[in-house]
């Protein structure tokens, strides 16, 4: 049709400057769709391509476990402080005030308790749902080499399938049953078959030796759980080995919310990964910030 525009201005095209083509920072992103990656935006602080999660979806496995008694009183007060929160909706919805604002990824197994086996899961949480709360991402968790291995990854396939249609990602979370071992070769293992399956990042635990072979041979983006509660100095210390091999990140809980000051530990984490500033000047930073 023919232009209308009577206004009689100029018109500026440009034509001498070349539109960008932008890249896209994060790991294996690259391809993905303009949803998925602001969603991953999100969720990954951009200036620093890193991100710090709080996670506190212990809930569903273990019930009202040591520091998630309250979690309006415990888990509320550090929500400013991270880059991203890891629940269940039933968390989100009773305790976590929506003008916080916080990108969320949605624990969405359901199954099992600490009573009986933990890798007898299914999926529980409808991507609908998911989308309703408005999650930035989806998660489950699967049992490598588990007795459920095979029903924990067609969960991951189920949750990445579905999250695809809407533009949601995926984090595949390692889970270590029992009998199995942390090292590099189980950890790399795991986290290589959560990234071919499609899963846009990854949970694992970090190890000794040989961390940074895992984050080198998986082609998506690694983020590292806590673990059991560590001394705080030892924490922030696994927090910057992780950081220095690659690590984009850390998906922590026990060590920020049972810490002696949960919210001057939350920022002394929070300097490590997108400051990477040492661990015992971040330490430093706890005390004197603590209570
Ligand atoms: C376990 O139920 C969850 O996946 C936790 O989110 C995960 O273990 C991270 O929490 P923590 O840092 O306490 O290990």
């Amino acid at each position: 049709m023919v232009d209308r525009d009577t206004s009689g201005g100029d018109k500026s095209f440009s034509v001498d400057v070349p539109q960008k083509t932008e890249g896209y920072f994060l790991k294996g992103a690259q391809h993905l769709d303009w949803g998925m990656k602001d969603r991953l935006s999100r969720i990954f602080n951009p200036a620093s391509g890193r991100t710090l999660m709080l996670a506190f979806d212990h809930g569903y496995i273990m019930g009202p476990t040591s520091g998630l008694e309250r979690m309006d009183l415990s888990i509320v007060p550090l929500v400013e402080h991270v880059d991203c929160l890891m629940c269940t909706r039933g968390a989100l919805r009773t305790c976590i005030p929506p003008t916080y604002n916080k990108p969320l990824v949605m624990r969405c197994s359901t199954g099992a308790t600490i009573l009986k086996e933990l890798s007898d899961e299914v999926i529980g949480v409808s991507v609908e749902e998911a989308i309703r709360l408005n999650a930035s991402a989806l998660t489950t968790q699967v049992y490598i080499g588990g007795e459920h291995e095979r029903a924990t990854l067609d969960n991951l396939a189920h949750l990445i399938n579905e999250g695809m249609r809407y533009g949601v990602p995926t984090l595949g979370v390692t889970a270590v049953g029992r009998d199995m071992v942390r090292d590099s070769r189980y950890l790399g293992l795991a986290t290589r078959v959560i990234a071919e399956l499609g899963a846009h990042f990854v949970k694992t635990y970090y190890c000794e030796p040989g961390f940074d072979e895992v984050v080198a041979g998986c082609p998506i983006p690694i983020v590292i759980a806590g673990g059991k509660k560590l001394p705080e100095l030892e924490a922030l210390q696994m927090a910057y080995k992780a950081i220095d091999q690659g690590a984009l990140g850390v998906d922590m809980g026990r060590n920020i919310f049972l810490a002696d000051d949960p919210v001057a530990m939350v920022q002394a984490v929070r300097t490590v990964v997108h400051k990477f500033e040492k661990p015992e000047k971040a330490f430093q930073m706890y005390n004197d910030l603590k209570k």
